[in-house]
């Protein structure tokens, strides 16, 4: 197995009721989840591609990276990508060993009780890159 594996597509939208009337209701991928994370000020909708999820985010206060992120691009669109790794912590402490500009340098909280770290687009050409890890105590109550 690899140390990676795509989770999510973050794809921010002005209106989450909106957006689900077409990615759910008219498409019909499946959403699984929603949830209210407050450390991004964002409301979240999962929905069930395969082993990758789509991640809607709307934004639920104007200071929300995901608020300024479609104003400044005058809609929403693709936010950022995520990759699954086993030890977050340990994988930040490698880049920023490597000189990598990270934009959290320890994890917090996302959706789906994964903590969550972001890489400067400025690293990864770009891309604004996130990487996410189920809780360790987790996964070990998870797998016995
Ligand atoms: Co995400």
């Amino acid at each position: 197995m690899s140390e990676f594996t795509l989770d999510h597509l973050g794809i921010a939208v002005p209106d989450l009721a909106k957006a689900l009337a077409f990615y759910r209701d008219t498409l019909g991928v499946a959403c699984t989840h929603t949830e209210e994370i407050p450390d991004q000020m964002v409301r979240a909708a999962f929905l069930s591609a395969g082993e990758t999820d789509l991640e809607l985010l709307e934004p639920t206060s104007d200071d929300s990276p995901i608020a300024k992120f479609i104003a400044k691009r005058g809609s929403g669109g693709i936010h950022h990508i995520a990759l699954r790794v086993q030890n977050l912590q340990e994988t930040l402490d490698r880049l920023a060993a490597a000189g990598v500009q990270l934009i959290d340098r320890e994890p917090r909280p996302g959706g789906h009780g994964k903590e969550i770290a972001f890489i400067h687009p400025k690293a990864t050409g770009g891309v604004l890159l996130e990487l996410c890890a189920i809780p360790q105590a987790d996964a070990n109550t998870a797998h016995p």
